[in-house]
């Protein structure tokens, strides 16, 4: 259990890199948290016009929420660190992204990171979660809804393939809800925007 809270900690501290941030400084490009949705997430850094900053700091994003529990599973079991272990790494890059220590604790909505961890529980239901976003996205062009729909298929998925295309775990599933709840959470001003009509679609510059 001390080595389980030490993975989370450390994981924490990864999650708590904002990439957004970091890689508009690092390209000379605006705060992200000054413009448009004011979210240091990859869809507001795409609306600074860089495609290249926006896929870098998607790919970042997800890379530190998959790294930690890449660790744990490769390295984790002579230390007594199995699914559980993996499902607080997993939770604490993604609670790092939402509330990172290096940046007031004001941090994005999740999206990039959650697929990262996704990824790293099996490859096949972050691909699966990943399709959801891109049709979704493809059809209505609204990254917020796309990610809301992707939140919601993530547990439902990991529920019903469970045993086929991984082996089920109740903390893992513990650890997607967590994830879930928490990302939808943070759409809050994206629900309503969607809902009045109002949120901004991809590809467009300027979130109305
Ligand atoms: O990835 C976050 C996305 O779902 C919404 O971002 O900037 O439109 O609020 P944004």
């Amino acid at each position: 259990i001390v080595y389980s809270i030490l993975v989370a900690v450390a994981a924490y501290f990864v999650g708590s890199l904002s990439f957004a941030v970091i890689v508009s400084r690092v390209m000379g490009l605006n705060d992200p948290r000054t413009y448009g949705s004011k979210n240091p997430g990859a869809t507001n850094v795409l609306r600074s016009g860089s495609k290249a900053a926006a896929v870098v700091t998607l790919l970042l994003d997800a890379a530190k929420g998959w790294l930690p529990v890449v660790l744990v599973a490769c390295f984790g079991k002579p230390y007594g660190l199995e699914e559980g272990a993996m499902a607080l790494a997993g939770l604490g890059a993604f609670l790092g992204h939402l509330w990172p220590v290096f940046f007031k604790f004001e941090g994005g909505k999740g999206v990039a990171t959650a697929l990262g961890v996704l990824v790293g529980f099996s490859g096949w239901l972050g691909l699966l979660v990943l399709a959801c976003w891109v049709v979704v996205a493809a059809v209505w062009r609204y990254s917020s809804l796309s990610s809301l729909v992707a939140a919601v298929m993530a547990p439902v998925l990991y529920i019903l393939l469970g045993g086929d295309l991984w082996e089920f775990n109740k903390w893992i599933l513990l650890a997607i809800l967590a994830m879930s709840a928490l990302l939808v959470y943070r759409h809050k001003l994206n629900i309503q925007r969607l809902l009045e009509g109002k949120e901004s679609k991809l590809g467009q510059k300027k979130s109305k």
